[in-house]
């Protein structure tokens, strides 16, 4: 079993060793878990994509503790960027900008361009500073299975290939960073996450979201499926209810709730994602509620909706790939749950 270290001023030494080896290390930030590797060597940013089963073609986010680490990597850090990260760094927030030659072709699948942020979790900052290299870290999961929100979560999906997990507690945020793409004129929202769409435009004017242009811009990695659970996930979104299977008195049905129980129909679990209604809770609740059905060797999962502004978006958006990935993945079968 990999290890789970607490975040003791030894362990970080440990760790920051581990990466300075070219090891990966699982570590905390405010969002998800992170698989981390030294983001400017191609040999330890190779293990990731090896470790997590993770195809080439989608890039990584790197991780940096302070100014010297955005000049380290980032060409050109345009005043929209500058008013970004003032406002929401340290946080939540992924900022795509024109890349420096330090970074390795294979953290950017090859694109001009870097995708960069700096985590509001003390355990991530000072492991970035013990390094002394900004670190590479997508979420800590294998390639298209649910995001870790505890360091349990990423022991429980991984059996070899990570050194050390450092526990830093549960994810405050609960869902990833908020991706924009400041490498063009036009600021576009590559994906919903901690950061609302809405704050972003109180500070920089309006965002173009990926999806709503003529010409898709390249946000590789944003698959339809993604963040899915083993078991079969329907969203009662209306426009796919037909899908839904019909229960009978052997199914054994899950239910993922916003805010109250489901009054009719019969469930083997329920998760409520926030009694009071509350997004932000919902989103730090979502996949720690997810990897606990998931565990209940259930038929299927019914996923309710939830409010589609601010927080939630981030969490309609992570709710419809699980519904898609669990739908389309061999894994993703309920009646051969393991
Ligand atoms: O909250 C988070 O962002 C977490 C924690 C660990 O920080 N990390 C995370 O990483 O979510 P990951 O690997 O799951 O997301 C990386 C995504 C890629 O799938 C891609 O969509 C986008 O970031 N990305 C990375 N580099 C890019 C680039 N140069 N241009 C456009 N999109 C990029
Ligand atoms: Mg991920």
């Amino acid at each position: 079993m990999i290890p789970v270290l607490d975040s003791t001023e030894e362990n970080l030494g440990l760790a920051a060793s581990a990466l300075a080896k070219g090891g990966l290390v699982a570590f905390p930030t405010e969002t998800v878990y992170g698989l981390g590797a030294n983001a400017l060597e191609a040999r330890a940013l190779a293990l990731i994509f090896d470790v997590k089963r993770r195809p080439y073609f989608d890039p990584l986010i790197i991780h940096i503790a302070d100014r010297k680490g955005l000049e380290l990597i980032c060409q050109s850090v345009d005043s929209r960027a500058e008013k970004l990260m003032e406002r929401f760094w340290p946080g939540p927030l992924t900022l795509v900008l024109p890349k420096t030659d330090r970074v390795p072709d294979l953290a950017t699948s090859g694109l001009p361009t870097v995708a960069v942020r700096m985590p509001a979790h003390s355990v991530a900052l000072a492991l970035i500073k013990k390094t002394g290299f900004p670190l590479a870290a997508p979420s800590a999961n294998p390639f298209g299975r649910l995001s870790p929100t505890t360091a349990l979560h990423v022991q429980g999906q991984f059996e070899t290939g990570i050194e050390m997990i450092l526990d830093g507690g549960p994810c405050g945020v609960g869902v990833e960073s908020t991706i924009l793409s400041l490498a063009g004129n036009a600021p576009i929202l590559l994906r919903a996450g901690g950061v609302s769409r809405e704050n972003l435009e109180a500070v920089i004017g309006p965002i173009s979201l990926a999806e709503s242009l003529p010409q898709r811009p390249q946000a590789p990695g944003q698959l339809p499926g993604h963040y899915a659970p083993r078991t079969l996930l329907y969203l009662r979104d209306g426009a796919s209810n037909h899908k839904i299977p019909r229960e009978n008195s052997t199914s054994r049905q899950g239910y993922l709730a916003f805010q109250k129980a489901p009054v009719s129909g019969s469930y083997a679990a329920v998760e409520i994602l926030s009694p009071r209604g509350d997004l932000r809770e919902a989103a730090a609740r979502l996949f720690a509620c997810l990897h606990r059905l998931d565990k209940q060797g259930l038929d299927w999962i019914l996923a309710e909706v939830v409010p589609n502004e601010g927080l939630g978006a981030a969490i309609m958006d992570r709710l419809q790939k699980a519904a898609a990935g669990s739908q389309s993945s061999p894994l993703g079968n309920g009646h051969s749950n393991s």
